[in-house]
């Protein structure tokens, strides 16, 4: 894992813009994993910004998000198909013919999520994988004790996560107790994965993810036997790993040759 401490979460995001970018530039196909919830969004805005002032091409992708609430319809304020739309796909050239999203309203839930699986594997699989992090150490709606070895299916939330989600719904009472999401098998193929956590309340899960042992309670652990995960953080995510000197001073001595 590299771990990169910027100061604050706007500098985090753009770095994350131009490590996805400089991908983009040598692979127009890329296929990308996405992610929803608060931390991608200033990363989104850069990409569209990156678009617009660079001419940065999405027309050659795929996109693949990691998960949806089961029973929201694409038009539901609090879909994550609508949050894509709103937050990125409305502004960037990806064609909606390649999106995918998992489909809340799928009257077959498990066909529909092999199906999912199968898809990411006809397009060649991800490229790279955006995350962010739960409190609780989730990644993409994989909760503590999920198995290490999960595929895309059917997961009920804990109550912290939705207590957690609550703030894009009305009331805390509708946040769906099921979603659909990749499994943490599926997450681990992804040929590289760009983590993101910013503030405080993501600092104990960044140091339980970073330095703790392997751990189904503490699914984002597993990140540490992937061969290319980097870990943009602001600098209130990165107080709690005991290693933290070393991991700014990685990234401070970083050889020019390997950047990106
Ligand atoms: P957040 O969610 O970005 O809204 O904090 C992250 C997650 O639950 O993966």
């Amino acid at each position: 894992m590299e771990l990169i401490i910027l100061p604050d979460a706007a500098t985090a995001s753009r770095s994350a813009a131009d490590h996805l970018a400089a991908l983009l530039i040598k692979k127009p196909t890329a296929v990308l994993g996405l992610a929803t919830g608060s931390t991608p969004v200033a990363l989104y805005r850069e990409l569209i910004k990156k678009q617009r002032t660079e001419g940065l091409d999405f027309s050659g992708c795929s996109s693949f998000n990691l998960d949806e609430y089961v029973g929201l319809g694409p038009d539901h304020p609090a879909s994550y198909r609508r949050f894509m739309q709103e937050n990125l796909f409305a502004e960037i050239n990806l064609p909606l013919s390649r999106v995918h999203i998992p489909d809340g309203l799928a009257k077959d839930l498990p066909a529909h999520c092999d199906a999912y699986e199968k898809s990411i594997r006809d397009a060649g699989g991800i490229d790279l994988q955006i995350l962010g992090i739960g409190s609780d150490g989730h990644i993409g709606f994989n909760e503590p004790t999920s198995s290490l070895g999960s595929r895309t299916r059917l997961k009920t939330l804990t109550e912290r996560t939705r207590a957690d989600n609550a703030r894009f719904f009305p009331n805390p009472e509708d946040v769906p107790h099921h979603v659909i999401t990749m499994g943490i098998g599926t997450i681990l193929e992804a040929r590289s994965i760009s983590l993101l956590a910013f503030g405080a309340s993501k600092a104990a899960a960044i140091a339980a993810m970073v330095e703790g042992p392997i751990t189904a309670m503490v699914p984002a652990s597993i990140l540490q036997t992937h061969p290319a995960v980097k870990v943009f953080l602001d600098d209130a995510a990165a107080t709690e790993p005991s290693k933290i000197d070393y991991y700014r001073n990685v990234f401070a001595q970083k050889p020019s040759w390997q950047q990106w």
